[in-house]
């Protein structure tokens, strides 16, 4: 459970999280929004990046902002980013394993951990194959098990499917929706294709210029009116 209370971020002139309060309960969590609601800046509030104006969040009874963002990592906060972070010139084993090094998993256990994490995300390549040498889909997957590796607690996904192909989406929607039970981790996916946060999201929150609009149970929020009205003329809520 992650317990989000008053959260306020400022930039200059802009107020991307504005006094938001919301729960994300546990397995998949959706949060969505229009381009610019303040998404991205949630993760990076949660990741350590950006420091709030104001505002609290407990992550399963922890405080978090209390946390340094090295702790956050080693206390088992992950997150994938919407420009890719694996490095083209090493391998998909060594990016994994990179992320293994600076969790609390144990070094005895990183070469299985590791080749667990690949398999879990239904890589069909080789291990030692280099990066910049996979397809767009198969990269996309190696951030995703640099975002699982090692047992983290909470794992958030800043539009994994993003500019996929429908086969990869409907692959990346499974995988997804195994990360809870097969990982042990709570996820928050952010993501413009609705039909993938139906499928994968129990309960979602949407954010509109920085506002909370709506959050629970997912078909319901769809259904909000004030979510509806986010989306008219930018996106389309299908
Ligand atoms: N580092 C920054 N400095 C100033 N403004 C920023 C910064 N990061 C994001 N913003 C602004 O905050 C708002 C929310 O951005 P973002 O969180 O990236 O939205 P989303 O991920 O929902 O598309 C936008 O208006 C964006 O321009
Ligand atoms: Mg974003």
């Amino acid at each position: 459970m992650i317990e989000v209370s008053a959260l306020t971020v400022r930039f200059a002139g802009v107020t991307p999280l504005d006094d938001v309060t919301v729960a994300f309960p546990g397995g998949t969590c959706g949060l969505i929004g229009p381009n610019g609601a303040g998404k991205t800046t949630f993760f990076n509030v949660l990741s350590g990046f950006v420091r709030p104006a104001g505002g609290t969040i407990r992550c399963f009874g922890e405080d978090l902002l209390a946390m340094t963002d090295f702790r956050r990592a080693r206390w088992g906060l992950r997150r994938t980013f919407q420009t890719e972070q694996a490095i083209e010139k090493l391998s998909v084993f060594d990016n994994v394993a990179m992320i293994h090094e600076h969790s609390s998993a144990k070094r005895a256990t990183r070469r299985t951990d590791v080749l667990a994490a690949i398999e879990l995300v239904g890589l069909d390549v080789s291990p030692r194959a280099r990066v910049g040498e996979l397809s767009a889909g198969a990269r996309r997957l190696v951030e995703v098990a640099r975002a699982v590796v090692g047992k983290p607690r909470v794992v958030l996904l800043d539009e994994p499917a993003a500019g996929l192909p429908q086969a990869e989406t409907d692959h990346m929607s499974r995988l997804i929706r195994r990360i809870p039970e097969q990982v042990g981790a709570l996820v928050v996916l952010v993501d413009h294709d609705m039909s993938l946060v139906q499928a994968c999201c129990e309960t979602t929150a949407v954010l509109d210029f920085g506002k909370l609009i709506a959050s629970g149970p997912t078909a319901e929020v769809l259904r909000d009116e004030n979510v509806i009205r986010a989306y008219l003329g930018t996106e389309e809520v299908e």
